[in-house]
């Protein structure tokens, strides 16, 4: 039988679901939440395409000819390892931190990226359901890898979840909107991987290699007594030798067609690479943060609860605290006037601020009020420059949350040694959770296609991190295997 060939440029459509007006962190919520209608789904099309018609095909690194991504792929690694250790040469002669100015700012950060980093690696989820097509078995893998093979400990947006909980940074209310644009490309692509399956690959190709900014994250986190690890991980896990860089390049080659236009798929695989850089990058967001103007976010934020919670006795330049706080856009005025009244002594240790004293002092009536991260970051507001020596606000504790924990590679090896393939503990499944009940009832009815079916929906981006998700990989990698 004649096998038509495939057409791969890019089709036209309608594009009335695209981006203007576009509510990003609403259209991103409804795909993370797993429960979108197909509109939805059409709009996070759209979206994809309104992306892509914006790529500046000029500045794509990538080598004109798919014979030459071998070379590419060493080189980007060596470009980036040459450049690290001109920083770190740097570093011992001197330099200060190249990135995070103190400890609020490093938190800032992961803060900021938190929408593209509880997607990791959503960008490959839609290809799950075709996982036996033996051409996408690098990347059924790697998808598989991103989850952590079902262990709780290896899979990457639980270690990113843990990481934000540990420091307070548990509401993403006010972000901005634009730094959901690289996360809903990523959940976009998930949900529409038939119509752009190029895409698909050309992102995971861009995504996977090693880029300088995680290694000098990765350097920074740690010196500031923050856990690194999200980010080591992805150092190791991400090699060229056998890593995900390596089966990215691999995965472009098995997906190459034989028949019909390998130029045009080729093509889309370069936008496809292109799209890792849309919406708002790494530097881009480390150079944004402005302390003063966080600071007064979250006092904004706080007022609507604060206000009426004071006694009128609570008064700064003769207006009561209520009062201040009725209006968020008054915060700056209200900050201003407690430094004059001399509540807050700016560029000083933070014992001698009264107002600190109400947080975390003896007297603390205002103790719980702010979250962690709330709080290093008012400690690092109110002592200026000196802040840059990273000091934890809370110093009676430990200045590291670095859990003890071996690295990847040994954890890799001792599973190997005890004959276990996953690289993580394997938990008693937590029957607490009404997900996975309904999973287990379900999948004794099914057949096998249809287990089949299930366990791949419950690794969606959604579910893959809950104990329902973490089973479900389990079960499926027993059944790759
Ligand atoms: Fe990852």
């Amino acid at each position: 039988m004649f096998i038509g060939a495939h057409e791969w440029s890019l089709p036209k459509f309608d594009n009335s679901h695209a981006t203007a007006g576009l509510d990003l962190p609403g259209l991103y919520n409804r795909l993370l939440n797993g429960r979108f209608t197909e509109r939805t789904r059409l709009q996070a099309a759209g979206f994809l395409r309104n992306q892509l018609a914006q790529i500046d095909e000029r500045a794509c690194n990538l080598p004109e000819s798919v014979d030459d991504l071998k070379g590419w792929m060493l080189a980007t690694a060596q470009s980036a390892t040459t450049q690290y250790s001109v920083y770190l040469a740097g570093r011992k002669a001197g330099a200060p931190r190249r990135y995070f100015s103190n400890r609020s700012h490093a938190l800032y950060f992961l803060r900021s990226v938190a929408p593209t980093k509880l997607v990791d690696g959503a960008w490959l989820f839609g290809l799950m359901r075709h996982w036996s097509n033996p051409r996408l078995a690098h990347l059924v893998r790697t998808y598989v890898e991103e989850i952590g093979e079902g262990a709780p400990d290896k899979n990457h947006v639980l270690i990113y979840r843990q990481l934000l909980q540990r420091h307070g940074i548990d509401s993403l209310d006010t972000l901005d909107e634009s730094l959901y644009a690289q996360g809903l490309i990523q959940l976009a692509l998930a949900y529409n991987a038939e119509e752009f399956l190029p895409e698909v690959i050309g992102f995971n190709l861009g995504y996977e290699q090693l880029p300088l900014h995680l290694l000098i994250t990765a350097y920074e986190l740690n010196e500031l007594g923050l856990d690194p690890y999200y980010f080591t991980l992805h150092i190791t896990v991400d090699n060229t030798d056998t890593g995900h860089a390596h089966r990215a390049v691999q995965a472009v080659m098995d997906m190459l067609p034989k028949f019909g236009d390998t130029g045009a798929f080729w093509q889309r695989v370069r936008k496809g690479c292109q799209l890792g850089d849309a919406g708002v990058g790494t530097c881009a967001v480390i150079d944004g943060f402005d302390i003063e103007r966080e600071v007064v976010r979250i006092f904004s934020h706080k007022s609507a609860a604060g206000q009426g919670a004071h006694s009128d006795y609570c008064r700064v330049a003769g207006r009561s605290v209520n009062d201040w706080l009725a209006q968020p856009a008054e915060v700056p005025a209200f900050l201003a006037a407690l430094e004059k009244a001399g509540w807050i002594k700016h560029g000083e240790p933070v014992e001698n601020s009264r107002f600190w004293e109400l947080l975390q002092g003896t007297r603390a009536e205002m103790f719980g009020v702010f979250s962690s991260y709330e709080l290093q970051l008012i400690h690092d507001w109110i002592r200026g420059p000196a802040s840059a020596d990273g000091r934890a606000y809370n110093t009676a504790a430990s200045t590291t949350d670095i859990p003890k924990r071996p690295s990847f590679r040994v954890a890799a090896r001792l599973a190997a040694l005890q004959g276990n393939r996953h690289l993580g503990s394997q938990p008693t499944p937590d029957l607490l959770d009404s997900d996975l009940q309904t999973m287990l009832q379900e999948l004794v009815k099914l057949d096998d296609t249809d287990q089949h079916k299930l366990l791949v929906r419950a690794m969606s981006p959604s579910l893959h991190w809950t104990p329902a998700g973490l089973h479900a990989t389990r079960l499926f990698c027993q059944r790759i295997a």
